[in-house]
């Protein structure tokens, strides 16, 4: 097998992206990894579509300027809204994107009652009711839009989002649901408050994980890598004291990266 020792870039409005970061790190744990927190501008969830395809896109063009060699963009946010736009832009690299595991939910579901959590952007999608159409037909998909909990998680407060979340699931309408999908990479670190006997939790890390690992080894392109680096548009000693907390590490390289939406032009600072 060749090496390529190029980095992996993640990429997510802030640190949501993590939680597929930790997956890929843990099936393929010598691979660099660059990854890319959109702090700035989190939360996507209520923003324009076509807002988050330029700021996603920027992103992608920083990722592959440092050498990415695969992109993996963990919004599902993202995702729905330009994944084929990304891939027409950028065809040299593989791109990743990440959605909720509609597939895995409706071959697992018992009481054909799935619910989704999620954000607005995604619940609207066109992508996603592709996939329900596709993947969950006879089922009833309900979803509950929770972009409320992305920014107190963004603000690093965990039990603070947690309970929020407690508090969407006890509105929801969930009664028979067995199978529970988190449709946004933020709600993985919010797993702890989604226990309940009567349902399963899904998540889409290690699908992604595994994808990227299938692209890589059929590439040729498997490498060794250096310490991962952190790039935010935010403030960047917040953004490594939050992530670091969120994937138990210590985060010794974070950088402040801005990319301005006003022109073509990438403006590091
Ligand atoms: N982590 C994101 C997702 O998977 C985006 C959340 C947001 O920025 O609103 O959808």
């Amino acid at each position: 097998m060749g090496t390529d020792n190029r980095p992996i870039g993640i990429l997510d409005s802030g640190f949501g992206g993590l939680s597929i970061f930790l997956a890929v790190r843990s099936q393929m744990p010598t691979e660099p990894i660059l990854y890319f927190g959109d702090s700035k501008f989190a939360p996507y969830g209520k923003k324009d579509p076509s807002f988050i395809k330029e700021r996603v896109e920027k992103i992608i063009n920083f990722l592959i300027g440092q050498e990415a060699k695969l992109i993996v963009v963990a919004c599902n946010t993202a995702t729905v809204t330009g994944i084929d736009y990304y891939r027409q832009n950028f065809p040299s690299v593989p791109i990743v994107g990440v959605v909720p595991v509609l597939k895995t939910a409706g071959k697992m579901t018992k009481s054909n009652k799935i619910a989704i959590l999620e954000t607005t952007t995604t619940a609207r999608s066109s992508y996603q009711t592709n996939l329900i159409n596709k993947f969950a037909a006879n089922c009833k998909v309900v979803s509950v839009a929770c972009d409320d909990l992305v920014v107190k998680l963004e603000n690093g407060d965990l039990e603070v989002a947690g309970k929020a979340l407690e508090n969407h699931l006890q509105k929801g309408n969930l009664k028979d649901v067995d199978v529970l999908v988190l449709g946004c990479t933020h709600f993985v670190f919010l797993r702890k408050f989604t226990q309940n006997s009567s349902w399963r939790v899904l998540d889409s890390g290690e699908a992604v994980a595994r994808q990227v690992k299938r692209i890589i080894e059929n590439n040729k392109i498997a490498g060794f890598g250096r310490e991962s680096i952190f790039f935010t548009s935010g403030d960047e000693k917040a953004f490594a004291k939050i992530a670091g907390f969120l994937i138990k590490s210590e985060i010794k390289n974070c950088q402040r990266v801005g990319i301005t939406n006003d022109s073509d032009k990438i403006h590091l600072s």
